[in-house]
């Protein structure tokens, strides 16, 4: 048993709405979770059926998941993909298809993703395609994955000249967030995941970023108590910002972005795979600052502060040869950018921690001055 409780957070989206729940040992139980989220939303079935979707290194989570669901009764199927971003592309896609036809699978088979955020993408998009939408829960194993990527219900693939191009809105029955999964997750994606969370700390909740500034040693630790608050809050946050702008047609949504316009530049400009999504999230966190600061929008002391957080669980700060990276296609790059409207640069800037506002018209100058001051290569 678990000296601690599930905890619950729930997502309200009109009929859309589910729940994410967070605990230990979740995994072995899944079938009784899954079964009444499935039975809430469309009834008893006589024989339920499942595909599990995951990768070559977390099969043992997947076979926790369909040891659980046989035992209850459930016809299942598991499609395993080659771990790493390449994975996210449509032959893989259309393979599951295949294996979705051969299964039998019908308008009321599951697709359960068990993985970090790009099987949870892959599946949520397989679900979202086969038979116009299927049933889809997110089992997610990486942090970055319980803290951003199964929430909200975006779902899609790369295109090979842009990543998540394509895809849908395509939300889950549910998500279950088992901290057992902790145990093997490598030191890297766990730190990388550190930076979303952060990121939540200054985008929308100055205590929620004390409280990570006060537990920087548990959180190398990985303590249970602060893994689970932190998880926790940050997936009420992103789920307030979801619940209202789910399509992201106000641009409330957009607050998400914080630090992801320095983020998607370096990311592309480094060769997707150099830096993982949340080191070039941490790396673009302090140039939107310093950015903010050149905007007299904060004051300095303010990203010394979320500096030390970054540091402190270990993220990167900046590039490690920026001089590989030339400022103009950085400005090229930000101006190719999905966030962008008609060319003009956009960035989500902080002006107090625990708040940003989104502003538009940028000087490309002032975000030249950051990139020079971080060492990138003038023409
Ligand atoms: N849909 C969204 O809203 C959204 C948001 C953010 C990110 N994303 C997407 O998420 C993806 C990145 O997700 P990620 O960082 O989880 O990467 P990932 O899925 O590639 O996982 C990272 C690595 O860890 C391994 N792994 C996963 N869980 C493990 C565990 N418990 N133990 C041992 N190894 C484990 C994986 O096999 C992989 O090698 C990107 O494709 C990104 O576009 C989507
Ligand atoms: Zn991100």
């Amino acid at each position: 048993m678990s000296e601690f409780q599930n905890s619950h957070v729930n997502v309200n989206l009109n009929d859309r709405s589910y729940q994410i729940t967070i605990g230990q040992h979740l995994l072995q139980n899944s079938a009784e979770t899954i079964g009444a989220w499935l039975e809430k939303k469309s009834g008893k079935h006589s024989s339920p059926s499942a595909m599990i979707v995951t990768d070559n290194n977390v099969t043992q989570y997947a076979a926790n998941v369909s040891d659980s669901l046989e035992s209850a009764g459930w016809r299942t199927s598991t499609f395993t993909m080659e771990p790493g971003e390449r994975s996210k592309r449509l032959e893989v896609i259309s393979q599951a298809w295949d294996q979705l036809v051969e299964f039998k699978a019908d308008r009321r088979t599951v697709v359960i993703a068990v993985g970090g955020g790009v099987v949870g993408d892959a599946a949520g998009f397989m679900a979202a395609t086969f038979a116009r939408g299927i049933p889809f829960v997110q089992i997610p194993t990486t942090l970055l994955a319980d803290v951003d990527s199964s929430v909200g219900g975006k779902v899609g693939i790369n295109h090979p000249q842009a990543k998540n191009l394509i895809g849908a809105f395509h939300q889950p029955l549910g998500v279950i967030i088992d901290t057992d999964a902790f145990k093997t997750l490598p030191e890297r994606d766990y730190k990388a995941g550190w930076a979303e969370v952060i990121k939540y700390g200054v985008i929308l909740d100055s205590d929620f970023f004390e409280f990570l500034s006060q537990n920087i040693t548990a959180i190398g630790n990985r303590d249970e108590a602060v893994l689970r608050t932190a998880i926790q809050r940050s997936c009420e946050l992103k789920a307030q910002v979801v619940e209202e702008d789910e399509y992201e047609r106000t641009g409330l949504r957009a607050v998400l972005n914080y630090g992801h316009t320095y983020c998607h530049a370096f990311e592309a400009l480094t060769g997707y795979g150099e830096l993982l999504h949340g080191e070039a999230v941490s790396i673009g966190i302090v140039y939107a600052s310093r950015l903010a600061e050149k905007m007299g929008r904060i004051e300095k002391p303010l990203t010394d502060k979320q500096i030390e957080l970054l540091a402190g669980v270990g993220l990167p700060l900046n590039l490690k040869e920026p001089q590989r990276i030339s400022i103009d296609d950085v400005i090229d790059r930000m101006k190719l950018d999905k966030k962008t409207v008609g060319g003009k640069l956009r960035f989500v800037l902080p002006t107090r921690i625990g708040h940003v506002e989104l502003v538009e018209d940028v000087p490309e100058e002032l975000v030249r001055e950051t990139l020079i001051e971080g060492g990138l290569s003038g023409s």
